[in-house]
C-alpha cells in the first residue's frame, strides 16, 4: 500500500483514502461453460489489480492508471456513456451499474497499478472492474452495500454495455469469491458455488504466456457464443447445459445438428461433464485423471470449439512429452494468452525450461512461465 499511496499523492496531490485490490484468474477446467449455463473451476492468482481511492467534493471521477498514459475524467452527475480513453469504459460501465442499483455518492480520484497482463487472457478486465467496484464502494463509505453475486453481475454487464465484450459470470466472480488453497466450483446457472481445497504441495501450477494478445471484442468469442444459442434453440433448451450426451449423439445421427453448430454443441457438454469429474478427481487426489481431462479439454477446445491457436498448442503438446506433468491445457477465451500445466513441484524446473526451449525454437520468441497458487480474492488493502 505504501507505494501506491505515494503514487497516489504524486498524481493527485493528496493522500489516498484507502486502498483496494482484485486478482485476475487461470480457470482449472470448464471453458467457455459459463455463458452455456454450465459449470466452471477457477482460481485466483497473484497478480492483482490495486487502486488507492479518495472522496472528492464534487461530482467527478478521475482514474489514472500507472500503465496507461491517459487520464479518463466522466461526471456522476450526468449520464455516464463510454468513451475515450478505452481503458477506462469498464471502471464508466461499473460507476453506471453501481448508480443503476441506487448506490452512488460524490466524486472518487482513483489511481490504479496493475501486474495483471493486459489482453494476456488471465482476466485484466474483470479484475480492473471489480477493483473500479470496491473503490467506489469503499470511497462511498458501502462496501456492503451489494453482494458478491450482484458485482459480479454489474462487473459482467459493464464489459458488455461499455466495452461490447459478450462475456460470461466466470472472472469477476472468482475475482471477487476466490479464497486462498481453493478452486471455485460454480454453477453459472444457479449461482451456487463450492470451494474446492486445491493447495497440495506436492504440485505446481504452471502458468506459460503465448503473448499472443487477444480481444474478447475481436468477434471470435461472440460467434461462438452465437452459435452455441443457436444450437440450444435447435435442440429446443434454454442452454447446452441442459443437453445430455445421449441427445447429442442422436442430433448428431440425424443431422438436426450440424457443421459449427455441433461442433460447439459437443464441446460444450463434454466440458460441462470434465468439469464435475475432474472437481471429484481433485476431491480424492487422484491427479493422474485430473490431468487427462485437462489434455481432454485441450483437445476439444482447438478441434471442437476452435479457440486454441499454434502457440498454446506447442505448449500442451510438450508438456505432454515432459516427465511429471499431469495434464496442461489452455486457458481462458483462447486466440492467444495462456496455457496452464499441473506438474510435480520436483519437475517444475525441468518442464519450465523444456517448454520455453521448444517455444523459442519454434516461434523465435520467448515464454515467460511462472508458478502459481490458488490466491485470496478481491479485497481492501
Ligand atoms: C473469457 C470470458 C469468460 C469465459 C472464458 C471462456 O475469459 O471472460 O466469461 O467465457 O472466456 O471460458
Amino acid at each position: 500500500m505504501n507505494k501506491l499511496q505515494r503514487h497516489f499523492r504524486e498524481h493527485f496531490g493528496r493522500p489516498a483514502a484507502g486502498g483496494v485490490r482484485a486478482p485476475g484468474r487461470v480457470n482449472l477446467i470448464g471453458e467457455h461453460t459459463d455463458y452455456n449455463d454450465g459449470f466452471v473451476l477457477p482460481i485466483a492468482i497473484g497478480l492483482e489489480v490495486r487502486a488507492a481511492y479518495a472522496p472528492r467534493e464534487d461530482s467527478r471521477v478521475r482514474l489514472r492508471s500507472r500503465q496507461m498514459e491517459s487520464e479518463a475524467v466522466f461526471d456522476l452527475a450526468g449520464t455516464i456513456r463510454p468513451g475515450e480513453p478505452a481503458w477506462a469504459n469498464y471502471s464508466r460501465g461499473v460507476a453506471a451499474g453501481l448508480f443503476g442499483l441506487d448506490v452512488g455518492g460524490a466524486g472518487v480520484d482513483i489511481l490504479f497499478d496493475s501486474t495483471v497482463p493486459i489482453g494476456g487472457g488471465l482476466s485484466s478486465s474483470a479484475a480492473m472492474s471489480v477493483a473500479t467496484a470496491l473503490a467506489l464502494l469503499a470511497a462511498w463509505d458501502g462496501p456492503d452495500a451489494v453482494g458478491g453475486s450482484e458485482l459480479a453481475r454489474l462487473c459482467q454487464q459493464a464489459e458488455h454495455e461499455f466495452a461490447g465484450a459478450p462475456v460470461g459470470i466466470m472472472d469477476p466472480s472468482i475475482s471477487i469469491l476466490g479464497q486462498a488453497g481453493h478452486a471455485l466450483l460454480l454453477d453459472c446457472r444457479t449461482g451456487l458455488t463450492q470451494q474446492i481445497p486445491f493447495a497440495d504441495p506436492r504440485l505446481t501450477l504452471l502458468v506459460a504466456d503465448t503473448r499472443v494478445k487477444h480481444a474478447l471484442t475481436d468477434g471470435g468469442y461472440a460467434v461462438r457464443r452465437k452459435q452455441c444459442e443457436a444450437a440450444a434453440a435447435t435442440l429446443g433448451v434454454a442452454a447446452l447445459r441442459d443437453v445430455d450426451e445421449d441427445t447429442l449423439a442422436l442430433a448428431a445421427s440425424d443431422a438436426s445438428l450440424t457443421g459449427p453448430e455441433l461442433m460447439r454443441a459437443r464441446h460444450v457438454v463434454g466440458e460441462i461433464a470434465r468439469t464435475l469429474e475432474a472437481v471429484e478427481a481433485l476431491q480424492v487426489g487422484d491427479y493422474v485423471h485430473f490431468g487427462e481431462l485437462m489434455f481432454g479439454s485441450h483437445r476439444s477446445l482447438r478441434d471442437d470449439y476452435q479457440v486454441s491457436c499454434a502457440e498454446l498448442d506447442l505448449i500442451v503438446e510438450t508438456a505432454r512429452s515432459c516427465r511429471g506433468v499431469y495434464g496442461a491445457r489452455m486457458t481462458g477465451g483462447g486466440f492467444g494468452g495462456c496455457a496452464i500445466l499441473l506438474a510435480e513441484v520436483g519437475h517444475a524446473q525441468a518442464v519450465t525450461r523444456t517448454v520455453q526451449q521448444a517455444f523459442a525454437t519454434t516461434f523465435g520468441h520467448d515464454c515467460p512461465i511462472f508458478a502459481t497458487t490458488a490466491c485470496k480474492g478481491a479485497g481492501r488493502l
